[in-house]
């Protein structure tokens, strides 16, 4: 007979990479783990071992079940910091920066979500989108109805999918079917936070959209709300295009900047994740780092609105925590491969350098660490949850060429980074169950 522990155990072999550290911390040799003929070993949902086949197969029970890929690559699930579920509809939107882009094509489409039916179709859409990237998680912000996160949660738990969302706080200067109150706001929040925060692999983020859209009366319910329940987050937008930053100077005066206005109402922490960062000053920088906080480094969205070019190097080196963010629908793909590419674009039009590995991290293992949940993902340490995608390095005709011409391991994952997208993602696994796979 066989034994049932070990029947519920999977192995699956091929080249396995993960992230063991932040290449810029720890060296780039030992920021990573790379097993060119690997076996990765999962049970219940969590990772056993991880190790080359040589050593690793001849310890396997009869009983396991092995699936070998071949000629692929299994690195942990991509994890995105910063992302609207509710704009995956009008992403690729034409011709506008931040505040026009916002009016015309954003909080039109918005409204639609009134509507819960709507809402629950492009959730589904968006969790689909994301499984065939190879995201397995996300921060999320909804819209400003409280029935757009409620479906985006069940339809997450359905999948059990590590999520982090919100319902949008915004008390002005939007249209007036699109504004909460504060009072409605911290009181659909906070059921929402009791409903959904922590069940499963679930987490709530309070969601201020950013701070020209909440009064200070609202930004004190938010900071209140974070008092309440200290390990909920918080996710907004900060710094992202010039318009905005002088907006902000303009609503309130008596803050020092931007991150300031945050700061005041007692928004900043190591659970608070801000987006873009794009034009932030020596002393924001300082506060950022020295409250733990995270940004998230958006270069799909930045380039695409025209937003400027995110300093990485100089936030790293204050001490800033970073991840990537796609930020659809300002970004322009749900692929954290091609954000990785468009994060390399911009740093060389900045005159640095960005190496795939470190890449890796920050897609990976940085933004876990970015949103706190680096204890269960991010890597293939054992006991971590099994979220981990299958890549396809010969894609497409052109990758299968050019792989042929790479001599190492960076090569190859340059390569792949470069000219790969969804069509290189064969297989996506969530809490060690497939929840996607490639069908031609
Ligand atoms: N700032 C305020 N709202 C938004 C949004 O929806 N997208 C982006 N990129 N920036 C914002
Ligand atoms: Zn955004």
């Amino acid at each position: 007979m066989k034994d049932p522990k070990a029947s519920s155990t999977y192995a699956f072999r091929a080249a396995i990479l993960h992230s063991l550290g932040n290449p810029t911390e720890r060296g780039l040799e030992d920021s990573y783990a790379y097993f060119d003929d690997g076996i990765l070993v999962v049970a219940d949902g969590h990772v056993i071992r991880v190790g080359d086949a040589k050593d690793i197969l001849p310890t396997l029970d009869d009983a396991v079940s092995l699936t070998t890929f071949e000629n692929k690559l299994i690195t942990p699930g991509f994890i995105d910091t910063h992302i609207h579920y509710p704009q995956t509809g009008m992403i690729a939107a034409y011709g506008e920066q931040l505040l026009d882009w916002l009016n015309n094509y954003t909080f039109p489409e918005e409204k639609r979500f009134k509507d819960v039916d709507y809402a629950r179709k492009v959730a589904v859409q968006f969790l689909d989108e994301l499984a065939r990237n190879g995201t397995t998680s996300a921060l999320v912000f909804g819209t400003v109805h409280k029935e757009s996160v409620d479906v985006f949660f069940q339809e997450a738990e359905k999948r059990n999918l590590r999520m982090i969302a919100g319902k949008v706080l915004m008390d002005r200067n939007a249209p007036e079917d699109l504004t909460d109150t504060p009072e409605s706001g911290y009181a659909d929040s906070k059921a929402l936070i009791e409903k959904w925060h922590n069940k499963g692999r679930l987490h709530y983020a309070v969601t201020p959209r950013f701070a020209p859209t909440s009064t200070s009366e609202q930004l004190s319910l938010a900071g209140k709300l974070l008092q309440e329940y200290p390990d909920v987050y918080l996710h907004t937008h900060l710094s992202e295009n010039p318009s905005e930053i002088a907006w902000v100077n303009e609503l309130f005066p008596d803050s020092k900047n931007y991150l300031d206005v945050y700061d005041h109402h007692g928004l900043l922490s190591s659970r608070s994740i801000f987006a873009h960062g794009v034009h932030l000053c020596e002393g924001e920088c300082q506060r950022l780092s020295d409250t733990g906080s995270a940004i998230a480094f958006c270069p799909t969205s930045n380039l695409f609105l025209g937003s400027g070019l995110f300093p990485l190097n100089k936030m790293e080196a204050k001490g800033i925590k970073v991840g990537m963010g796609t930020d659809v629908g300002a970004g322009t793909s749900f692929s954290l491969l091609q954000t990785m590419s468009e994060a390399y674009k911009v740093m060389q039009l900045q005159g640095e350098k960005l190496h795939p590995l470190k890449s890796l991290y920050q897609a990976t293992l940085g933004g876990a660490k970015a949103l706190s949940i680096d204890e269960h993902v991010g890597n293939f340490e054992a006991g971590k949850e099994a979220d981990f995608v299958v890549l396809d390095l010969h894609a497409t005709q052109l990758m299968k060429f050019r792989m042929e011409h790479t001599h190492s391991l960076e090569d190859q994952l340059f390569v792949l980074m470069t000219l790969g997208d969804d069509r290189a993602v064969a297989h996506t696994y969530s809490y060690g169950h497939c929840v996607y796979s490639k069908t031609s």
